[in-house]
């Protein structure tokens, strides 16, 4: 029995000392399951906590209150390919926080405080595969480029925000789009929807629930309708507002070419009576030097 103790006793002295300069390298009061993982969750963090292992690949910081991320952030921490802010208080990514060299394969940024997706917000990161951006309850605008050169990305959250309306490219930019959720916002069923709405027919194999799940208001009477009673036949009147200013456009630059004509022909004219004038004034003092 005593050799056995005497046996594990160098062991555990081991195995603690190991388990020490892992608790040495976690950030205070944060968690660090394996080497590469620091649990940050849940800890009322008001911003990044110091400390954090530079090589970490996993790092979850969701349910805290921390509003804002450093733009060198994913610099500094390059192996990072999996980052957990959700339910934090960011009201914005700062340009530049993403970039092509980024490893991030996951970036949830759900239920923050965003207003505003702006253009190359992502850098052009092409490792990112899931994006997760609902739930942001003033999230009222997102940049048709705003997801710009982001290749791989897979899966795009934009659920429950306060979306009134996107402009198609910020989602047919996107070759490897698998599942994009758009339910829950206040879509508007104007003229600006009818593309999206296109796009959303041509492609409701990519929303969790098809377009059945998303609804938006008629912009006559304020309704509030599935988008799957609505058909491409809603939208005519688009098209008759569009061939009107068409015809406006045709009407206008009609006008403005005749009137460029006519004063064109005018200023023709005008040097064609000048140049008769001198040439007659020309003649008149060559027939007085001859006689
Ligand atoms: C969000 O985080 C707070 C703590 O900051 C927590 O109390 C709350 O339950 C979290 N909300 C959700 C939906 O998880
Ligand atoms: C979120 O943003 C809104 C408006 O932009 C602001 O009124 C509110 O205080 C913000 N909330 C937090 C928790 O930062």
């Amino acid at each position: 029995m005593l050799p056995c103790v005497c046996w594990l006793q160098p062991l555990l002295v081991l195995l603690s000392s190991v388990l020490r300069a892992q608790g040495e390298n976690c950030p205070a009061s944060c968690l660090c399951p394996d080497p590469h993982t620091v649990d940050c969750s849940g800890r009322g963090l008001t911003r990044l906590p110091d400390e954090i292992p530079l090589d970490v690949r996993r790092l979850l910081l969701s349910d805290n209150c921390i509003p804002r991320i450093p733009s060198d952030f994913l610099v500094l921490y390059s192996d990072l390919v999996y980052l957990d802010l959700r339910n934090n208080s960011l009201s914005h990514i700062e340009p530049g926080t993403l970039s092509t060299s980024s490893r991030l394969v996951f970036l949830d940024l759900g239920s923050n405080n965003l207003t505003e997706i702006p253009s190359g917000t992502f850098g052009q990161s092409r490792s990112l595969i899931k994006l997760r951006l609902g739930n942001n309850p003033y999230l009222s605008r997102v940049n048709e480029d705003a997801f710009l050169g982001l290749t791989s990305l897979r899966e795009l959250e934009l659920e429950r925000n306060a979306l009134s309306g996107l402009q198609v490219g910020a989602l047919s930019q996107l070759p490897s789009l698998r599942v994009v959720r758009l339910e829950g916002n206040p879509w508007v069923c104007n003229c600006n929807f009818a593309n999206l709405f296109g796009w959303l027919e041509e492609n409701s194999q990519k929303l969790p629930n098809g377009v059945e799940g998303m609804e938006c208001t008629l912009p006559m009477d304020g309704r509030r309708v599935s988008l799957s009673q609505l058909s491409q036949d809603s939208f005519r009147e688009c098209q008759i507002t569009l061939t009107l200013t068409d015809l406006l456009i045709i009407i206008f630059s009609g006008i403005s070419v005749s009137v460029v004509a006519i004063m064109t022909s005018f200023f023709l004219a005008s040097i064609v009576h000048c140049f008769q004038r001198t040439s007659k004034t020309t003649k008149g003092d060559e027939e007085e030097s001859e006689e």
